[in-house]
């Protein structure tokens, strides 16, 4: 269906995957960038693609009309909007975290909605999103693509709650306002939202070194020097940024896939006592340094991955492959 596909996010990490997943099916990308900077560095790093890689400036969501957005969707058939504050060092969480996350929702869609080209749009949610942190098993349950994490807007934009909650805030706010758009405008395109849990993986966007990793990979990196103690990890569920990128251009792509909301996530479950143990065996100069600490995996609830795999027709990697392959790059990115 689409051939020439706008990226938001193109130079983050889940983005560029998305980015190189679509350029090796010979679809045409325009990335959007804040930062041409940044898009400079990521045609750099695709020589072979330069003809089929080019990247618009827009502003920072922070501003209520950014910058560029009319431009980013002239002609292309379909968005992937992943672009969306991910960071948990903040000082303002609803100017950081929470209002950045709707506007550039909103300015999306209505961009899309002025052009008779697009024909879907795929946003990048997250399991966030879809978390209610106070329920409970027993009895066991398993999330799916239905549920919706509870929290009241006002108590995402509390100043005296954490940047976590307020990112799940953020996120889930943003997907809703997305899926009341559809209803609202009724536009010439669908809506497809990925609800993803913690996504790790080797990187492919520009990073200036290991210490400017993005915030879930950089929670394995932490490890990797030596946390003590481990971090524990909130959701015992995970993602593969490979298997991620490919269910959103397959969501992009499958004709059944529009007005679906998915929850991707791998099978096997994770916690950082696990991805501590994955580096000690598989990194000897490391060994020393990584603290060994037994967790408790959480197996009161589960979280329906199934589905997304099974629609959006693709696979999941092994959490072992996943640290191996982000630690190796890490160790390589730190060296430099
Ligand atoms: N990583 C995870 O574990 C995870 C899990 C579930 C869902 N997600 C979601 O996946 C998406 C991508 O996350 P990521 O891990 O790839 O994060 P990332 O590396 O930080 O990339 C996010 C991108 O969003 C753009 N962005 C951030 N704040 C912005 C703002 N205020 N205005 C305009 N653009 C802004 C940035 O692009 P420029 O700097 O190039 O403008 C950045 O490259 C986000 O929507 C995130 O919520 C992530």
């Amino acid at each position: 269906m689409s051939k020439f596909v706008l990226v938001t996010g193109a130079t983050g990490f889940i983005g560029a995957h998305i980015v190189d997943t679509l350029l090796a099916r010979g679809i045409r990308v325009r990335g959007a960038t804040r930062s041409l900077e940044k898009a400079d560095l990521m045609i750099q790093a695709r020589p072979q693609f330069s003809h089929l890689l080019e990247f618009v400036r827009i502003g920072d969501f922070e501003t209520q009309t950014p910058e560029g957005l009319e431009a980013a969707v002239q002609g292309v058939d379909g968005i992937i909007h992943t672009a969306s504050p991910f960071t948990y060092d903040t000082k303002n969480n609803e100017k950081e975290l929470v209002i950045p996350a709707i506007n550039g929702v909103v300015a999306i869609l209505d961009a899309a909605r002025k052009t008779s080209s697009v024909k879907r749009v795929v946003i990048t949610s997250s399991f966030a999103s879809v978390l209610d942190v106070n329920r409970k098993g027993p009895p066991y349950f398993t999330y799916t693509g239905a549920d919706w994490n509870p929290l009241t807007y006002e108590e995402s934009i509390d100043p005296a709650t954490s940047a976590v909650v307020a990112y799940r805030g953020s996120k889930k706010y943003a997907e809703l306002t997305a899926w009341n758009y559809i209803k609202e405008h009724t536009p010439g395109f669908d809506l497809v939202a990925l609800c993803p849990p913690m996504t790790f993986g080797p990187v492919v966007h520009p990073v200036e070194n290991v210490e400017r990793l993005n915030e879930s990979n950089a929670m394995l990196w932490k490890i990797a020097r030596g946390a003590d103690p481990l971090p524990v990890s909130r959701v015992p569920f995970w993602i593969d940024v490979r298997d991620l990128a490919v269910a959103h251009v397959n969501a992009l792509l499958l004709e059944g896939a529009g007005g679906r909301r998915y929850t991707p996530a791998a099978p096997e479950r994770f916690s950082y006592g696990i991805a501590a143990q994955i580096i000690a065996n598989g990194f000897p100069n490391l060994s020393d340094k990584v603290t060994q600490e037994d967790q408790i995996l959480d197996q009161s609830y589960g979280l329906d991955g199934e589905t997304a795999a099974s629609e959006l027709d693709f696979d999941y990697h092994s959490f072992e492959e996943t640290v191996k392959d982000l630690i190796a790059q890490a160790v390589s990115l730190n060296t430099v």
